[in-house]
């Protein structure tokens, strides 16, 4: 069902969108991918921005720029340099996915253009799709993720109760492409974007300031925070104990299977199954640190115990890494702080 007061919206889209645009030219942040853009840029930014703030990204993306200027460094690249590079950014089938792509790339005569064929690519989804060919060939695809359904929710006050936010983003990609406009679909999405980063927040939106006010029914209303009507997340506890292990100046690390969804070919430290131990045993450890974070719906509690070195051959996925070889494996953000923090303790 589309949602409630999307007609009324759509009766005015046209000064909608002048509103929307005059807001964005004047206003848009300077990002690097916006200077002299390429297909390049936006590839390689769209894949960073996943599940990433744009602040997170920027000296990510400039690095990586530097070292790795166009598809055909990036096809050539070796996996553990292109791993490297991203060290600390996270969500690491990105970086496998966007080397892939550019050796998918690279097989083709020219790039395609139609959004359905790059959804075809490794790690482009319907959203990054309509993001890469609206932005770089000006397709007509519109981009929705939970910034724009929150924008969207709250200029028509959609009262619907959404199960998650991948309903509502389905519930709203009919009014989302409706809305866009024939010409500059790209910036129009980029607009969008901004508005949702920079405005119209989850928690105390800048209405005074939103350049759409006067098509906003929920900020007449004056409970925008109110959408959109979204069940909260179910978060689910998971305790993970890991080992600290060093012998001879190297730490005992695993590397995760190339192959692995998450966290492919990127250093950790073992956790105790991984190091062939139960987590009673490893408990029975020193506990050197107790570490909290939450990755998606999941609420994390990390135990690291100082365990003595496994004896005889070591276990699958295991290996030691001399401590002034650290600097250079990949390692997860948030171990790479761990390790730091632990072997400073240490006096190392
Ligand atoms: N988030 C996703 N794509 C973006 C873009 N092109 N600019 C700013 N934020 C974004």
């Amino acid at each position: 069902m589309p949602p409630t007061g999307a007609p009324t919206l759509l009766a005015s889209r046209s000064a909608f969108n002048r509103a929307l645009a005059a807001w964005y030219r004047a206003h848009a942040r300077r990002l690097p991918w916006r200077e002299a853009p390429s297909l390049y840029k936006t590839v390689v930014s769209e894949l960073m921005l996943q599940q990433t703030q744009v602040k997170t990204v920027l000296p990510y993306f400039d690095r990586w720029l530097k070292a790795l200027p166009d598809f055909a460094a990036l096809a050539a690249a070796p996996e553990s340099r292109v791993l490297k590079l991203w060290e600390g950014l996270g969500y690491y089938s990105r970086a496998r996915n966007l080397h892939r792509l550019a050796q998918a790339l690279a097989a083709l005569p020219t790039p395609p253009r139609a959004p359905a064929a790059w959804r075809e690519l490794p790690g482009v989804g319907p959203y990054t799709a309509a993001a890469i060919t609206s932005i770089a060939f000006g397709a007509p695809a519109a981009c929705v993720d939970g910034n724009v359904v929150r924008i969207l929710a709250r200029l028509t006050a959609d009262g619907t109760a959404y199960r998650d936010s991948a309903s509502a983003a389905k519930a709203f990609a009919s009014l989302a492409a409706a809305l866009l406009p024939a010409d500059h679909p790209g910036d129009h999405n980029q607009a969008m974007m901004e508005l949702g980063a920079t405005v119209c927040f989850r928690r105390q939106p800048l209405c005074l300031t939103w350049p759409v006010r006067p098509f906003c029914a929920a900020g007449r209303q004056g409970d925008p925070e109110s959408y959109p009507r979204l069940a909260p997340k179910k978060m689910e506890r998971v305790e993970v104990t890991r080992v600290w292990c060093v012998h001879r100046g190297a730490l005992l690390l695993h590397l995760t299977d190339a192959g692995a969804r998450r966290f492919a070919s990127i250093h950790e430290l073992p956790t105790a199954p991984q190091a062939g131990l139960t987590d009673a045993d490893a408990a029975r450890g020193k506990l050197l640190a107790r570490k909290r974070r939450g990755i998606t719906r999941f609420q994390i509690t990390e135990s690291i115990h100082a365990v003595p070195p496994p004896r005889g051959t070591l276990p699958p996925g295991l290996k030691w890494v001399r401590l002034d070889q650290l600097e250079s494996v990949s390692l997860s953000g948030p171990h790479r702080r761990w390790i730091t923090a632990l072997l400073a303790e240490a006096g190392w």
